[in-house]
Order: structure tokens, then sequence, then C-alpha cells
């Protein structure tokens, strides 16, 4: 396969334009292992970043897709060789460099992990970026003291991928999960992945002081914004709030009250880390913090699907993960 399919995004980041084009090998960015790519996912980033409304991609053109599974065709790398299942996500990946939404792909060795023994690549993609920074959260949570003895766990943003996968992994540590969204129609969706009681963002109760009553011993958040700031105001002592995300805005408003006051712990999450760190968490994804919802979780579609996912993540029509098969 010299020539294959992708989805390239063009332009400049203040007029980005994305479509399906053919590229050929030697268009592949210099990397240490070449992947035949059989599944990406659509995550927000992906989706700002193909529309142009969040100002992601640091080179153009740059292929979109900030994940992926595949098969290594070639490696120079020692950690891999030809027929490895892999995943390959994070850092400069569709956003640096060429991403996810092209049958194939060559990376640095150090964006790529074996999919863990106990998982299938399509699990492995359903997981994705995603269900890695869920996980990574969790582990970063429960060793600042996080633990289901300690109370309830706020997930907002209930329904998007983060916050699916993380519902899914505390409730099975045991964890009384709140999840909070503004989609209350999915009420049952998110009571099947475990969460015990399910809260409309709307019917939130205000939280403008800079301390309110303590509600929540834990929260994972995708959204920042408001909805962060009325978290650090709502925590129990020596709570832990885990900051993914800005999918409702990135700048946080509150005072340090609940910080001298509570002992909050604000952890930060990235998913942009280092080969050690990754292989832990991608095996405790395949063990103790493996997803048990992963076939409600996803939504597999067609690449040539992609371009309508992309708008229904965009307009918040999409729930979980969505998978796009390249395979065609
Ligand atoms: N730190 C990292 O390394 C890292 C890694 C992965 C993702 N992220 C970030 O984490 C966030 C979630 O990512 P994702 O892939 O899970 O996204 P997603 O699947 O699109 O989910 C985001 C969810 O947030 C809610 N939401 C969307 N727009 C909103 C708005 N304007 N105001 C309030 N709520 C809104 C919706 O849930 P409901 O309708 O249920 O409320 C939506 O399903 C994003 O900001 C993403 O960039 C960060």
């Amino acid at each position: 396969m010299n020539s294959f399919k992708a989805y390239l995004i063009e332009g400049s980041a203040d007029a980005v334009r994305s479509g399906f084009t053919t590229l050929d090998s030697s268009q592949l960015d210099p990397g240490d292992v070449v992947v035949r790519i059989s599944h990406a996912s659509v995550n927000y980033k992906d989706a700002l970043a193909a529309t142009g409304k969040g100002k992601i991609i640091r080179r153009f053109p740059c292929v979109g897709g900030i994940d992926a599974v595949g098969v290594v065709e070639s490696s120079q790398s020692p950690r891999f060789k030809a027929g490895d299942e892999v995943i390959v996500h994070s850092h400069g990946f569709g956003v640096a460099q060429h991403g996810g939404y092209a049958q194939r792909t060559r990376v640095p060795a150090d964006w790529v992990n074996h999919v863990p023994h106990g998982l299938s690549s399509l699990d492995a993609i359903t997981i994705g970026v995603a269900g890695y920074t869920a996980a990574l959260a969790v582990d970063l949570m429960e060793l600042n003291g996080t633990s289901p003895a300690r109370g309830k766990v706020l997930v907002n943003g209930a329904t998007g991928g983060v916050a699916s996968i993380s519902i899914d992994i505390l409730a099975q540590r045991g964890y009384e999960v709140v999840a909070v969204t503004g989609k209350p129609a999915q009420a049952q969706y998110l009571k099947d992945l475990g969460a015990k009681e399910v809260i409309a963002s709307a019917d939130l109760p205000a939280a403008t002081r800079p301390l309110e009553k303590a509600l929540w011993a834990a929260a994972v958040d995708s959204l920042g914004g408001e909805p962060l700031a009325a978290l650090t105001r709502t925590m129990h002592k020596d709570g832990v709030i885990a900051s993914i995300g800005n999918a409702a805005g990135f700048e946080l408003t509150t005072t340090v009250l609940p910080f001298i006051l509570r002992g909050l712990r604000l952890i930060g999450v990235n998913s942009d880390n280092e080969p050690a760190l990754r292989e832990h968490v991608w095996r405790r994804l395949a063990t103790d913090l493996r997803p048990r919802h992963l076939d409600s979780i996803r939504q597999v579609r067609s690449f040539a699907e992609l371009p309508q996912v992309i708008d229904d993540v965009i307009e918040g029509r999409i729930r979980g993960r969505n998978v796009i098969a390249l395979d065609e």
C-alpha cells in the first residue's frame, strides 16, 4: 500500500479546511515505527482541530486524529516488531505531526504502546486517549488519598468519552459515583455504566460563595470554567479534583480558601507522558482499571462518516467514544 486515504487539515490557524485526500509513503512524517492503522477515534480536541473551532493544529497540513490502533509494518525501535498490535496517542500525534485519520502513519516510538494482553485492538481504541486519561486521573487521585470510604465522587460532562470511562472505572472500584450531565435523557446509559445518581447540570445547586456546603470527596472534571470553579467551593476536607478538560472554558475563577481551609487538592492530568508511565497506565487499563462497559460506550462508524461524526461532537450530539474504522 504505497498510497493511502487520509483526512487532512489544511490552511492556517485562522482559516482551517479539512477533507479526504490520498497520501503516499513519501509523505509520512519522520519516526521509528510505521503502523498500518485499523481504527482511530474522534475526541473533543479532534473536532476542535478539524473545524478550526480551537487553535489545536501546530503544523499545517496535518492529518487529524490524536489516537489510533493498528499493526506495526516496520520498526527501527527494538521495542516493536512487524506484526505487533499497537496503540498510538498523545504528544504531537494529530497535532504537530500526521495523526490517526490515515491508513498509515510513522511516529516516534515513545508515542506507541503495545495493545496490552487481554484487550482487543477495538477495546484499546475505545479506551483511547480519553480512557487513558481517565485511568491516569484515577491513579493520581488515589495517590492523593481518594478512596471509596471518603464519600461521593462527581463526574461532570458525564456522557463524554473521558467521563463515561471514568464512571465505569470508578464504579467498579466501589466508588459512589454521581454523574452530572447536560443530557439528562441519557440517565439510563450513565446508570448502566455504574453511576449511583444522575443530576442534570441545570439542577446542580448554585455555588458562588468561596466555601459552600461540602458535597463531594473527589471529582473528575472534563469542563473547566465555571463548573470547575463551583467544584472547588463544594469539596469535602482534603477533597481531590482531577482537572482534565476545558469543554466549558479554560478560565478558572475561585479563591484560595478551599485550598487553605479545606486542604483541597487540585490535580492537573495531562496525557503526554514518558514511556514508563504510559506502560504503567495501559497495564492497569488491561487489569485492575479495566473498563467493563466498552460495548455500550463505543459507537463504530466508517471512515466516510468521519466529517459527520466531527460535526456531531461539536454539536454535542454524541455520547461515549466514537470509533472510526479505517479499513475499507
Ligand atoms: N488533559 C488531557 O491530557 C486530556 C486528554 C483527553 C481529553 N482531554 C479534555 O477532556 C475534555 C473531555 O474530552 P472528551 O474527549 O471526553 O470530550 P467529549 O467526548 O466531547 O465529552 C465532553 C462532554 O462535556 C460536556 N460538554 C460539552 N460541551 C460543553 C459545554 N459547552 N458546557 C458544558 N458541558 C459541555 C458534554 O457532556 P454532557 O452533555 O453529558 O454534560 C460532552 O459529552 C476535553 O476538554 C478534552 O480536550 C484532556
